[in-house]
């Protein structure tokens, strides 16, 4: 439990704070064009709000695996405002996300992103399940999955993603 920030599903009026807190969480990274498109679209977004505002956001898209009618998600983008980092809050916000997922019957998470961080929420390297474009050498330990699912089934295929992901320079960061 995180003092003082409550961890709720996003509204259509965070989306102003959202975006304000991106460019201060990345400043060498403009994802502000990803959330925009993420706002109008099926994903699912969670917020930690704070008595001076919002402080952390993470997205989780509804994706699919080719040939495969499994439920999944791909996680991202994940920020935390400078002040609040490493005290938990991301992780609590990812905690109460892949809950909620998994509440809805997802089979399985997709991320890219630090194995540091996404493995303490139990991520694990994915060679099974191939990202929608190919990664650099060096970051094909960066793509991991979290199964969701009770029967923990492997499974395989390339993820698809809805066009707001299908930024080559998404994957190539
Ligand atoms: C990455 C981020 C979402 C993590 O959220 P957080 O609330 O700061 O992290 P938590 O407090 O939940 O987790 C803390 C633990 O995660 C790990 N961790 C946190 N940030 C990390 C990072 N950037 N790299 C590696 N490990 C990290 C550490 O083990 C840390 O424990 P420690 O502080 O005792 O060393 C947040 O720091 C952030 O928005 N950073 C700026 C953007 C960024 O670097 N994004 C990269 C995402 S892969």
């Amino acid at each position: 439990m995180i003092k003082n920030v409550e961890i709720r599903q996003a509204l259509p009026s965070d989306a102003p704070a959202i975006e304000a807190l991106y460019p201060e969480a990345f400043p060498d990274e403009d994802l502000v064009p990803l959330v925009r498109d993420l706002e109008g679209s099926a994903a699912i977004s969670f917020v930690g709000v704070a008595d001076n505002g919002l402080v952390a956001h993470a997205a989780f898209t509804p994706c699919s695996l080719t040939e495969r009618t499994d439920k999944v998600a791909l996680l991202g983008p994940v920020a935390v405002a400078p002040g609040r980092q490493r005290q938990g809050l991301g992780s609590a916000l990812l905690r109460a996300g892949l809950r909620h997922l998994q509440d809805a019957g997802t089979d399985s998470v997709y991320v890219l992103g630090n194995p540091g961080y996404y493995g303490l929420l139990g991520f694990k390297r994915d060679d099974d399940v191939m990202p929608p474009f190919p990664l650099l050498e060096g970051l094909r330990g960066a793509w991991q999955s979290l199964s969701l699912s009770e029967h923990k089934t492997q499974l395989r295929g390339q993820l698809t993603v809805p066009q707001a992901w299908r930024r080559p320079a998404l994957w190539t960061p």
